[in-house]
């Protein structure tokens, strides 16, 4: 039998604990609210009647309502106030010593049967619970950042938490409208662990140079269809607070990938810490200033070298079996040029034979690149004919992580660019125009606005595994895979945190079934072989699945059936 919570307390009011203040009164408990000092405790008040004074405005709360709930919250910097409270949630800075020693206080102050939880984001509740007489009835109740917002709130157990101890406070969660899910005691659960995993990879990305810091941020909005980049998440959650979590990651499982990238730790320590202190991986206004746009301290400025493009010719490659194949994949390119007044032709060459003459008045050739050996003699083929200056789009599987080589074939490396088209995932038209080593300016700048002219969205990337989206994407689907496969959490836990904590669009499951498990696998196995990071090994779960033909939405079963 869960038991009755009416009374709860909530020590630290910051930017979560004002927030779970507001989620336990409009619940209808009773709430004693603590901070440090006069001033805290004012701010912490502060939050909450802006909060609630921002509800009853937009309509989604009655200014009696309002006024009740207020009645139920009681202001102090005495935590003996908390002497009466069924449950206590803390949330005062992540910083173990502070925790241990509150929890060792609370344990004089509260009865022996009361209920004390952490909301701690990385830090281990096993260790917290240890530190206070009843370590059996301390637990994580773990919420999301705004708390009255997001649905996710991870109720954490330990091995020596009380199963009753869990049910209520899960029981209570649901009673507060949140999606509880209960998660073992491992750093960053499953909300953060899956989150900071794939932050922490994208800021690898830039520190390595793969790509922009728009770029990346772009690649996750518009090719993933989340929220927002990771980039400007990590600025609005708090660089240090995010150094802090992959640090807690990191040495608790000692994936190098989880290790903060220099860059983060740089940042850090000059200061930079994102939104709240105006400046991280972007810079921003000053709070109250009205400005709400970022600014751009280190992106280019106008594309430069745009050459005109008034006519392309698309080329297909290789023999008349894969002709259809390939008449799907440039059919679109040959339409939308056509439709914004690009002079349009389409020609074939063979494995033998000169090239076109037709390609020889290109301003751009869109080659399609087959996969497999025949890719350099081709492409040989079909710019031997070319004139000085025409920019030679390479597309297709034969083209994917092969820039370097098919570049050096062409004998003019500067003209030649990868252009791959990112569908599977894609909430808009998304192409990622790939730079090779000699690739010029210019050529990017003329694929980027053309791709632009054509309505597509353009990212540059540096011709490695997984280029952008895929590389951002395919790890953290790995690691959500793995918490499957080791009995750490299930398959709609995973999806439930994903969505109702972070706010994207789907859970990591049912996009690794949309994106096909082969197609990921695939992905896995580059990112692996190129980097060699035990982290990026395709979990065997993966593989397994991938050779039962369990390959996702498209088979009718993946992790999931799908009938
Ligand atoms: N910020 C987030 O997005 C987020 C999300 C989920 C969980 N968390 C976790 O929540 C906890 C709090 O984080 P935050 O971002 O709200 O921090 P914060 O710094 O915004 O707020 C902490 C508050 O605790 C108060 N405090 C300090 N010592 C205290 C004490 N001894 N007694 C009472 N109050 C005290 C401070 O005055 C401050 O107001 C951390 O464990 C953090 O990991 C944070």
């Amino acid at each position: 039998m869960a038991r009755d919570f009416t009374s709860v307390g909530v020590t630290g009011l910051g930017t979560m604990g004002a927030g779970i203040v507001e989620v336990f009164a409009r619940g209808g408990l009773r709430v004693v609210a603590t901070e440090v000092d006069d001033a805290a405790l004012e701010r912490g008040r502060g939050v909450l009647a802006r909060s609630t004074a921002r509800a009853v405005a937009k309509g989604r709360l009655e200014q009696a309502e309002a006024d009740a709930l207020h009645g139920r919250v009681t202001f102090t910097t005495d935590l003996a106030g908390l002497a009466g409270c069924d449950l206590v949630v803390e949330a005062v800075p992540e910083r173990p010593a502070l925790k241990h020693e509150l929890f060792r206080r609370l344990d004089d102050v509260v009865a022996p049967g009361a209920v004390l939880a952490t909301n701690t984001s990385s830090l281990s509740v096993t260790d917290i619970a240890v530190a206070t007489a009843h370590p059996e009835r301390v637990v994580g109740m773990h919420f999301f950042n705004p708390a009255p917002v997001q649905r996710l709130v991870e109720v954490v157990t330990t091995v020596v938490t009380d199963d009753e101890v869990r049910d209520s406070v899960r029981a209570l969660a649901e009673r507060l409208g949140k999606t509880p899910v209960v998660v073992g005691d491992r750093a960053g659960f499953i909300g953060n662990a899956l989150l900071f995993g794939y932050l922490g990879h994208a800021v690898a990305m830039l520190e390595s140079g793969r790509a922009t810091r728009d770029d990346i941020d772009t690649a996750a909005r518009v090719g993933l269809g989340y929220p927002m980049g990771p980039l400007a998440l990590l600025d609005l959650i708090g660089l240090d607070t995010a150094e802090a979590i992959l640090t807690t990651m990191y040495e608790q499982g000692r994936d190098r990938l989880h290790a903060p990238s220099p860059l983060l730790t740089e940042l850090v320590a000059a200061g930079h810490l994102g939104r709240k202190t105006g400046r991280g991986f972007f810079v921003y206004p000053p709070p109250g200033s009205g400005g709400g746009d970022t600014t751009a301290p280190d992106a280019g400025g106008p594309a430069a070298g745009v050459r005109e493009v008034g006519r392309v010719v698309v080329v297909a490659t290789g023999d008349d079996d894969s002709a259809a194949a390939v008449d799907d994949r440039l059919g679109a390119w040959v339409d939308d040029l056509a439709a914004v007044g690009v002079d349009v032709d389409r020609v074939t060459v063979g494995n033998s034979g000169d090239g076109d003459a037709r390609l020889a008045e290109a301003d751009v050739v869109l080659v399609d690149v087959p996969a497999g050996d025949s890719g350099s003699a081709l492409v040989a083929t079909v710019t031997s004919t070319l004139t000085d200056g025409t920019v030679v789009a390479l597309t297709g599987a034969g083209a994917d992580g092969s820039l370097a080589g098919l570049a050096a074939a062409t004998g003019r490396p500067a003209d030649v660019v990868g252009l791959q088209p990112v569908t599977p995932v894609a909430s808009a038209p998304l192409v990622e125009v790939v730079v090779g080593l000699d690739t010029s300016e210019s050529t990017v700048a003329t694929t980027r606005a053309l791709c632009e002219r054509l309505g597509r969205t353009a990212v540059t990337t540096r011709d490695r595994a997984g280029r952008l989206v895929e590389a951002l994407l395919v790890p953290y689907l790995c690691d959500a895979l793995r918490m499957v496969q080791d009995g750490y959490a299930s398959a709609d836990d995973v999806d439930t945190a994903m969505r109702n904590g972070c706010g994207l669009p789907r859970g990591p499951v049912q996009a690794l079934d949309e994106l096909g498990l082969d197609v990921a696998l695939d992905a896995a196995r580059r990112l692996h072989s190129e980097t060699g990071e035990p982290g990026h090994a395709p979990p065997p779960l993966l593989t397994q699945l991938v050779a039962a033909g369990r390959l996702g939405t498209r088979t009718g079963e993946g992790v999931r059936r799908h009938p």
